[in-house]
């Protein structure tokens, strides 16, 4: 079966970037001129994905005014003939009908704000993006990961190898290191302490799930945090199908910390040519000072 449909959680409060984050959600923070949100859209509309399902909560309005018209707006980069302006933005907005918005009306957990998906992705295999995990590659990592799963028909996570001590802040898999980028999954834990974790390959915030997902999630078992996780419950799949692990060609930034907002921020500001020079010419200028 195909992956047509991709599943946005965006309920969380964001509260690692509070104060920026008391009236904006965390998925509006731009890196450079874009929000995280449009990267991880973007990135599921570039892998082949025809319907965008936002599990959203209370005061997350920006990320639906953000894919819709603004009229007065466009009216002005009209009147000013700033065409390049207009059709960047007239460009993010859907086709009606495409892009649809569900409520995670208690913040219950990862796995519940996916099962809240459950009556809008039915019966087909699905793929979820965590907008926090900015992924810069030349082919998209989803369409990576839809590629693969063409072939496997099975649930997939995307995995990179973390530092040892890291283990904490990731679900884990028990597996071989991949082989051909792809390694087959005994078994996953979330957040587990160095001591206890059966290796250092980290899930990254890219799924293919199979449907059956959700009848697990039904049962509403909590475990790390006392929240619904979603690597448990892929535990639990493991015991009727296979599930493997993806590790994808190209560069993760972790936005969901500061550090890791602030290098994407450079990263993806040194990619453009409008302002490569000058950036370039401060960070040279303050590495000298900083010796
Ligand atoms: C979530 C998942 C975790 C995964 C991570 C990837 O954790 O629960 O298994 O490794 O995303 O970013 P969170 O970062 O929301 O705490």
């Amino acid at each position: 079966m195909q992956v047509r449909k991709a599943v946005f959680p965006v309920a969380g409060l964001g509260t690692r970037f509070l104060p920026a984050t008391k009236a904006m959600p965390k998925e509006m923070l731009p890196v450079v001129d874009k929000p995280l949100i449009q990267y991880a859209v973007e990135e599921a509309l570039n892998a082949g994905i025809s319907e965008i399902i936002f599990v959203t909560g209370r005061s997350k309005q920006a990320i639906e005014d953000h894919f819709d018209h603004f009229c007065e707006l466009e009216h002005t980069l009209m009147a000013r003939s700033k065409d390049a302006l207009l059709k960047e933005i007239t460009l993010l907005v859907p086709e009606s009908g495409t892009f649809i918005y569900t409520r995670q009306n208690e913040p219950l957990g990862l796995g519940h704000a996916i099962w809240c998906a459950r009556k809008i992705v039915g019966n087909e295999p699905f793929a979820v993006l965590l907008a926090d995990d900015l992924m810069k590659s030349e082919k998209p990592v989803l369409k990576q990961m839809i590629e693969r799963f063409e072939s496997l028909q099975s649930s997939l996570v995307c995995v990179e190898e973390v530092d040892p001590t890291a283990t904490a802040s990731y679900g884990i898999l028990d597996a071989d290191p991949p082989k051909d980028r792809i390694t087959r999954v005994r078994g996953l834990v979330e957040k587990p302490a160095p001591a206890e974790a059966p290796s250092n390959l980290a899930i990254i915030g890219r799924y293919i799930l199979t449907p059956e997902i959700f009848d697990i999630l039904e049962r509403k078992e909590t475990g790390a945090g006392g929240e619904i996780q979603i690597t448990d419950a892929m535990a639990r799949l493991l015991a009727t199908q296979p599930i493997y692990g993806y590790r994808y060609e190209g560069e993760r930034f972790d936005c969901g910390t500061k550090v890791g907002f602030q290098m994407a921020n450079l990263s993806y500001a040194l990619d453009r040519t409008d302002l490569r020079d000058r950036l370039l010419s401060f960070l040279r200028g303050t590495l000298n000072v900083c010796g």
